[in-house]
């Protein structure tokens, strides 16, 4: 099948538009004007995108006890935070850092939760020390350790349980995370076992199970299978007399990068109420990616065009910034800025970045127009998993970041100046005599 032509790329962004003089338009904002001010690469999100998306998967939960809590993975940072916070979300963070951003960002201890497979002391302790409202637990030895550093200084730790569904949620391998073999989780079979161990622990209360069955999922199928193993579970240990106040149901709500039909928020949250919905709980949900992904674009600028068996376009954003397509093959859509470019006839091209990795390789036979050097391209759907797993391979500094409200827009981080990229490194005297 053909890749969709940048006119219905478009069509399927409400957000973004091509404007006669001005060019593609993020919400209002022409996005030449971004990178001739900034320079490129650099990282564009629209608040307004990011809200009315919040709003629409807030409305497909009505009716259900239902709390969204913000990956930060997907988007870190803060202003996204701030803007999410100040809609209602909670956060659901993996690592001290994303957990001291969240609160930075202005969102209460009280509705953050604690996710991930190997928390440390340190980071359970200072789980501890916030009164973050819950601790997704993972495996014995983890809640033995959190009932240690609890009962040592003198406080109780909400937990709920995550348990491996054993389920294929039909993504990438690599972002599959409830099949047995995957690192992640409580074996469905020893959930109850551990569940009842807990409530015996000292420093524990157990309020609940999780799950998160994998991102970009497309389907309603692998949710609505995960969630009736849950809901098996809940009946089964509120009958051995154990009390389940709360099912955290993870995150991993697919979009569309090129013409995938992905599950609705709508379909989610049937998967919801079909399974769990009459049980009297209180869900959490945990969306990274389908909140913030469609709202950002990385902004390149062509170096140059290469002519050898195919046509090579080179541009000044790399694998580094967006790894997306090196790791998981990723298909994202590449639009050009200029509206005169956008009309020209297309032809095939790979798209590629300088760093010196044949992986850095962000399309294939691309059908683009020819586009002479310093001229821009969108790269898009790059609100999420982007900067967030941005590098400095070959000492290249991180990209700047933009946010767009509307017709008006900020910086809201600087690119990093070359001598930042060595901050911090030491070249100790000592160690440099020669023998
Ligand atoms: C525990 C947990 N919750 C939520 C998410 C968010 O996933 P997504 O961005 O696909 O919604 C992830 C990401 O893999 C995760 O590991």
């Amino acid at each position: 099948m053909s890749d969709p032509t940048t006119s219905e790329l478009l069509a399927a962004r409400p957000h973004l538009a091509m404007h006669a003089m001005d060019g593609l338009l993020l919400e209002g904002v022409p996005l030449a004007a971004i990178a001739r001010e900034v320079g490129t690469p650099c990282w564009v999100y629209g608040v307004g995108t990011i809200r009315a998306r919040y709003a629409a998967l807030s409305r497909a939960l009505a009716g259900l006890d239902a709390h969204l809590h913000y990956a930060v993975k997907a988007n870190d940072h803060l202003a996204v935070l701030r803007v999410l916070g100040a809609l209602g979300a909670g956060a659901d963070v993996v690592s001290e850092g994303e957990l001291l951003r969240a609160r930075a960002a202005g969102i209460a201890a009280g509705r953050i939760v604690f996710s991930g497979v190997g928390k440390t002391e340190r980071e359970l302790r200072r789980a501890l020390d916030e009164g973050i409202a819950q601790v997704n637990v993972e495996s014995a030895e983890e809640l033995a350790m959190l009932s240690g550093l609890a009962t040592a200084a003198g406080r109780v730790a909400s937990v709920a349980l995550r348990v491996n569904p054993d389920i294929d949620a039909g993504t990438h391998p690599k972002i599959t995370t409830g099949i047995a073999h995957n690192k992640f989780g409580i074996p469905l079979g020893e959930a109850a076992h551990l569940y009842r161990h807990a409530a015996s622990l000292p420093g524990i209360a157990p309020v609940g199970i999780a799950l998160h069955i994998g991102s970009q999922i497309l389907a309603a199928a692998p949710y609505r299978a995960a969630f009736a193993r849950a809901a098996e579970l809940v009946r089964g240990l509120r009958a051995a007399g154990l009390a389940v106040g709360s099912v955290d149901c993870g995150g991993g709500l697919g979009i569309p990068y090129r013409d995938e039909i992905p599950v609705s928020p709508e379909a989610f949250a049937g998967a919801i109420r079909a399974t769990l919905g009459g049980l009297g709980l209180r869900l959490l949900v945990e969306p990274g990616r389908w909140l913030v992904g469609p709202a950002g674009v990385l902004l390149a600028s062509v170096i140059l065009e290469k002519q050898g068996a195919a046509r090579i376009l080179v541009l000044d954003a790399a694998m580094n910034e967006l790894i997306r397509p090196a790791m998981y093959d990723a298909w994202h859509g590449i639009v050009p800025v200029s509206a005169a470019d956008a009309v020209r006839p297309v032809s095939p091209a790979d798209v590629v970045g300088p760093v010196c990795e044949s992986a850095d390789t962000f399309a294939r036979s691309r059908l683009l127009p020819p586009l002479a050097a310093k001229a821009c391209v969108a790269i898009l759907d790059a609100g999420a998993y982007g900067a967030v797993m941005s590098s400095t391979y070959n000492s290249r500094p991180l990209a700047a970041q933009v946010l767009v409200h509307g017709e008006r827009w900020a910086v809201i981080r600087e690119r990093q100046k070359p001598a930042d990229l060595w901050a911090g490194e030491h070249i100790p005297p000592s160690l440099m005599q020669v023998e």
